[in-house]
């Protein structure tokens, strides 16, 4: 009897091992700040030979907040923003102070992944607030091994201050951030590398290129172009970032503070212009780096088992709608960013356009791990042509809380300075609070948001790529007038548009997922297009409106409005008695939405 458990017992622990091995590696990394809109990828010729020519890209990705903290913790625990409810840089609204209290140190990916047997390590940028005096309380969870950049030095190129294994700061001064950073990510790949039988999860997440923090007399942080190494200062003289008819419009776009902004001048487009060359420069390391780590996983022999993701926190505009260099907006500009996935069965130099957003990266690699949650707002992202016809969903859920901030020497966009403990930021903007849904599919493509001063902007992206013609505003009414989808008039689309914000405003899991299920629980409505049936054109015209009561700086509920929408009637909805009542008073009960019966007379 003990012998047969005991043979049990290690055909069980062989059965592990097996399934362990199958397992595929995870090797991860997430720059900071990363534009696709000014093509920064073609910057970089080794990420094109080693990923966009051997992986797929991804031409619709986004991020769903467009700001480093808020973005990373969207990223690595699959939740939306409005359920992880870090929504900013610093406490109280984000940062890592807030990371801990919310519980995602014991609930994100890289637990879920050790709990799947994998071995994990992480270099680089993890959180904001995440500085020399809390780096070790608590202890970062979920990683085997570690090395964290430490605010308030994370953008200070040439003085990071890392914490190994929580072990206090050690700095490197007069060394450069992003070098350090892959020096440290190649030394965990190697470690990793030697034991090929335990699965790894390596991330790389240098800081480039983000724009340079460093300290004024005042105290104050000051931002400006981030530093690149001296090898790299020889590149991009005569690049200039793309003169789009968004770039520093004469006729502005946007709606709130962006529609207030003025043209910027000569001497600001010329510090903008050079802004970016670093941008591209700095960049330069983290291409040198992505050759070094995937030829070494090569040269192991572990590429055929090996997953290898790029992407970045957040995009990035700069003197795009008249902004300073910043993120932080609604445009695709700072959403739309780069995704690129190498790996089995991931085909080679494919261009995806199947939508997808941080939120779906968790899932996705839990199911490649062979580890899936069914806890996650997001789903798996269909990494082949086969997995795309039956995984494609159309929408993208967008949220900010907060300030507008202006980086660079020049940057300036209004009285709001904020100084804490954990930095200090000068001339930003309150009022940048809004939601917002982008919907894309072969037919159309569009971005909706509805600010927290009530303000709203709707941009036809196919015919307006720019993002400068609000159909919501009368002096685009003209465009509005002949805008249709599946033939159907602007006025029917907007309501629809409001309402699945309204179901992914406050959405969590499967609604998150399957949005318009909510609206129509009877499943018989899957895309914008099924929702424009001319019989539920008074469903959605009665909907509760998405609005604000004021503008807050984080996830206030009470100043959010209206939370839940209106259900379109199943069979179930009304008794027998109720459609009886209904009908005798002529209206047709198919047609009725949950609500007060008298409603509708
Ligand atoms: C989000 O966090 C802030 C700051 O702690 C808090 O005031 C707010 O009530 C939270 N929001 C929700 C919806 O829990
Ligand atoms: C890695 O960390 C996890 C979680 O603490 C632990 O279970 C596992 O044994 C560690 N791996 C090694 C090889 O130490
Ligand atoms: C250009 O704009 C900046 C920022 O608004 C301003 O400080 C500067 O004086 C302007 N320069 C010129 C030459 O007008
Ligand atoms: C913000 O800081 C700037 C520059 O230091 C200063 O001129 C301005 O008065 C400050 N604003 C407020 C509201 O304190
Ligand atoms: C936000 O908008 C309101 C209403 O337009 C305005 O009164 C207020 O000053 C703005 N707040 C900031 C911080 O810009
Ligand atoms: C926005 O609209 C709602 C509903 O009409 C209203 O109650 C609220 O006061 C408005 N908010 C602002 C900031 O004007």
């Amino acid at each position: 009897m003990k012998l047969l458990s005991v043979l049990f017992a290690l055909l069980w622990a062989a059965g592990q091992q097996a399934i362990a091995a199958k397992q595929p590696n995870i090797l991860f990394i997430l720059t900071d700040d990363q534009d696709l809109h000014m093509h920064s990828l073609e910057y970089m010729p080794l990420l094109q030979k080693h990923l966009v020519k051997e992986g797929t890209l991804f031409l619709k990705h986004f991020c769903t907040v467009a700001i480093c903290c808020p973005s990373r913790a969207n990223l690595w625990t699959g939740k939306a923003a409005h359920n992880t409810n870090v929504t900013d840089v610093f406490p109280p609204y984000g940062g890592y102070p807030k990371v801990v209290s919310q519980g995602i140190n014991n609930n994100y990916l890289p637990i879920w992944l050790q709990n799947a047997g994998y071995h994990t390590y992480y270099t680089g940028k993890l959180w904001n607030a995440h500085n020399v005096d809390n780096y070790n309380a608590p202890y970062v969870a979920g990683f085997n091994e570690s090395d964290f950049l430490l605010d308030p030095y994370t953008y200070d190129y040439l003085n990071a201050h890392m914490t190994r294994n929580g072990a206090p700061p050690a700095s490197y001064k007069g060394q450069y951030s992003p070098d350090v950073t892959a020096t440290k990510a190649a030394t965990f790949l190697d470690e990793a590398l030697l034991h090929p039988e335990r699965p790894w999860f390596v991330v790389h997440a240098p800081v480039a290129p983000h724009s340079n923090f460093g300290f004024g007399n005042d105290g104050y942080q000051e931002s400006d172009a981030p530093k690149y190494a001296a090898r790299h200062a020889h590149l991009f003289k005569d690049y200039k970032i793309p003169r789009t008819e968004n770039f520093n419009p004469e006729k502005q776009g946007g709606v709130s503070w962006i529609k207030k902004l003025p043209r910027l001048n000569q001497t600001v487009l010329d510090y903008n212009d050079e802004f970016q060359r670093s941008r591209l420069r700095a960049l330069q390391a983290v291409d040198e780096s992505v050759e070094q780590l995937i030829q070494k996983v090569e040269k192991a022999g572990q590429l055929d088992n090996t997953y290898i993701f790029y992407t970045t926190d957040n995009g990035y505009h700069i003197s795009q709608y008249r902004l300073h260099p910043g993120k932080e907006c609604g445009f695709d500009t700072d959403i739309n960013i780069p995704l690129i996935v190498r790996g089995p069965g991931v085909p080679a130099g494919r261009v995806s356009t199947a939508v997808s957003a941080h939120t779906d990266l968790a899932s996705t690699i839990l199911t490649l791990a062979g580890a899936p949650r069914d806890d996650s707002d997001g789903t798996s992202i269909p990494l082949s042509e086969e997995e795309e016809q039956t995984a494609r969903h159309d929408h993208v859920t967008i949220e900010f809380w907060g300030l507008g901030i202006p980086e660079g020497k020049w940057g300036d966009y209004g009285d709001f300075n904020r100084s804490d403990g954990f930095g200090s930021l000068r001339h930003t903007v309150g009022n940048n609070t809004y939601k917002g849904l982008r919907v894309v599919s072969e037919d159309y493509s569009l971005y909706y948001s509805v600010w927290c001063t009530n303000e709203t902007e709707l941009y036809d992206v196919k015919s307006d790529p720019g993002q400068l013609h609000n159909l919501l505003s009368p002096e685009y009414e003209h465009i509005a007038a002949t805008f249709t989808i599946a033939g159907r008039p602007f006025r029917e689309i907007v309501p629809r548009l409001d309402a699945l914000v309204l179901v992914l405003k406050s959405c969590k899991g499967e609604t998150c997922i399957h949005p318009w299920k909510e609206l129509h629980p009877d499943g018989d409505v899957h895309s914008l297009v099924d929702a424009l049936g001319p019989r539920f054109d008074v469903f959605y015209e009665r909907q509760p409106k998405v609005s604000f009561l004021k503008c807050e700086l984080g996830f206030i509920k009470e100043s959010e409005g209206p939370l839940e929408p209106n259900q379109f009637p199943t069979a179930e909805t009304y008794s027998e008695e109720e459609k009886e009542t209904l009908r005798k008073q002529g209206i047709p009960v198919s047609f009725r939405y949950q609500g007060p019966i008298g409603f509708w007379t």
